[in-house]
């Protein structure tokens, strides 16, 4: 789910891609995705937003087994000009913004064990081709992942990676939405994970809160367990709009003395849609801290 590590290839191109290599998947690879797939197809349709689920039939993915990037690229490629392209694991910032800003998503190309079925520590291909492919066939949402890769350009020449990358945290991975009276899930880290489909948007430990670009990139964020803050757009409209108009560079200076926030801090100006109760992170640092 994150881009920030850097791991040296045995055999790839200069841009880090690789070839996916479809046909060494075996049987058991498909039937993990058939897996996945179906307990996730299941669930999401009263949680996700309907756009997710339009680009599961637009892209056709609703076919069984692990889809072949070169097929899920033609089709992405003639509805947003998007493509898939395979990587060997987590690649450096630079080429991860790269890509993006020359709209072509990086995926992994392996698929998880049974025994990883609910936690991974590197992206797999189903985390990020479920998570993150069916939003590159919305226009919208697909303009705003460019934008985003042209952003983190810039963020590397200003030194300001580690404020842009949590941006992508708090959106790309983990952002809510609001539809009318609902809120609805978006964010490829929350959509892949059975799990965090659920808490991100029924448990009451979380918080919920209005979208607020400066706030969010002052805010810290969990890579090890599910997010104690949740942030709100209005619409992915609304998204890419501040991404594109907003000046970035006196942004990150501006943040330069501020503090960080933590990950369940509340602020007065805050627009709070659910002041979470923290009981389950509580939970889970009691027992932490219980460890000898
Ligand atoms: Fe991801």
């Amino acid at each position: 789910m994150s881009h920030i590590h850097e791991r040296a290839p045995a055999s790839a191109a200069a841009d880090w891609t690789i070839p996916q290599d479809w046909s060494a998947y075996t049987p058991q690879d498909h039937a993990m995705w058939d897996t996945l797939f179906a307990r996730q197809a299941a669930m999401l349709p009263d949680r996700v937003v309907p756009e997710f689920m339009d680009g599961l039939d637009i892209l056709r993915m609703t076919k069984p087994g692990i889809p072949d990037f070169s097929e899920l690229s033609d089709r992405l490629m003639r509805r947003t000009g998007w493509q898939v392209v395979a990587v060997p694991g987590l690649v450096p910032d630079r080429v991860f913004f790269e890509h993006l800003a020359n709209r072509r998503f990086v995926t992994g190309r392996f698929i998880r064990t049974p025994e990883q079925l609910d936690y991974l520590e590197e992206p797999d291909v189903f985390h990020d081709v479920f998570g993150h492919v069916p939003l590159l066939a919305h226009p919208v949402f697909a303009d705003y992942m460019q934008a985003y890769g042209e952003g983190g350009l810039r963020a590397e020449r200003m030194g300001a990676i580690d404020r842009l990358a949590r941006l992508y945290w708090y959106t790309v991975e983990f952002g809510l939405i609001r539809q009318g009276d609902d809120l609805r899930l978006y964010g490829a880290g929350i959509v892949s994970s059975h799990g965090e489909s659920i808490f991100a948007l029924d448990d009451p430990s979380p918080n919920r809160l209005g979208f607020d670009l400066k706030r969010l990139m002052r805010t810290k964020y969990r890579i090890d367990d599910y997010q104690q803050s949740y942030f709100v757009i209005d619409s992915f409209e609304d998204l890419l709009r501040q991404t594109v108009e907003t000046d970035f560079a006196p942004l990150y200076h501006a943040l330069e003395g501020a503090p960080d926030l933590e990950v369940d801090t509340i602020l007065p100006e805050d627009r709070i849609y659910t002041l979470g109760t923290q009981a389950y992170a509580r939970g889970r640092f009691t027992k932490e801290d219980r460890l000898p």
